[in-house]
């Protein structure tokens, strides 16, 4: 048998039905090398909280839902090992900017919405030559290395939580549906930016990011949705120009001069990451 180690789970219980406010509950368990939080909870619900709930179902970092608020981060239950937190006490609550459904379980409507909203998808101009194709839509290695990093998300939110801007203004697209409207908009294939600009030329678009740079550091697949954001500032400031226009909301956010200097400072996106 596997040593172990005695660690204190603090959880964040709330439950609708039956609480005015969260409280906390404190859970103790043997933890063995390996253990990820995901399956301490697991025990826990099985040994000591039969009614403790949260979300998840890979249980491999893939399917990007199980994000809590594991001692103040944004994480991966699933892939977070609770013995490389390096502390005999660990904190479990929902991912915040979030309504809190029940004990860990985050309302993620907003962040399906948002996604949404930005057109996911590759439009084309031709629908003919969608429905009726005579031919492939041939791509280089360069053109898919513009956005193929950002192909990587699993919209799992963590980004939404870490986000200093979404905490005061929940409207804002936020950096995982911005850094998708980035991907799609570089895209060779895709013809759809002027569709986009409903959403992204607006008050609570791209141009109210604050660089503050924890969407990318909470990112658990190697995603750098902050990069991406001010890749889609520059995309947008320069299809404006080319169009002879201002951005009709840039100006009200920061000056253009001041968006510009900002972009410069930007490299293009690097091939593909992987942690
Ligand atoms: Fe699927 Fe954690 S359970 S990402």
């Amino acid at each position: 048998m596997a040593d172990t180690k005695l660690i204190t789970f603090k959880v964040r219980r709330y439950d609708p039905d039956k609480d005015t406010a969260p409280h906390w509950e404190e859970h103790k368990l043997n933890v063995h090398d390996g253990m990820t939080v995901l399956e301490a909870l697991h025990e826990i619900k099985a040994e000591q909280a039969p009614t403790l709930a949260w979300r998840s179902s890979c249980r491999m970092g893939v399917c990007g839902s199980c994000g809590m608020f594991i001692n103040e981060l944004p994480m991966l239950a699933c892939q977070t090992q609770v013995l490389h937190l390096n502390t005999d006490v660990v904190t479990v609550a929902p991912l915040p900017n979030y309504d809190n459904v029940k004990d860990l379980v985050p309302n993620l409507e907003p962040l399906i919405e948002k996604h949404a909203a930005i057109k996911p998808f590759i439009i084309h101009t031709n629908s003919k030559e969608i429905d009726e194709p005579t031919g492939e839509f041939i791509q280089s290695v360069e053109q898919r290395d513009e956005y193929s990093q950002f192909t990587f998300c699993i919209k799992c939110g963590l980004c939404l939580a870490a986000c200093p801007t979404v905490a005061t203004d929940p409207l804002f697209l936020g950096p995982q549906a911005l850094a998708q409207a980035y991907r799609y908009t570089v895209d060779s294939r895709d013809c759809g930016l002027q569709e986009r600009l409903v959403a992204l030329d607006a008050f609570h678009g791209p141009y109210q990011c604050h660089m503050a740079g924890a969407c990318s550091q909470a990112c658990p697949k190697g995603v750098d949705p902050a990069l991406g954001i001010q890749l889609l500032k520059r995309t947008l400031v320069l299809d404006s120009i080319g169009f002879g226009k201002k951005p009709s909301q840039l100006s009200k956010v920061m000056p253009l001069a001041d968006v510009v200097k900002q972009i410069e400072e930007f490299a293009p996106p690097p091939r593909t990451v992987i942690k």
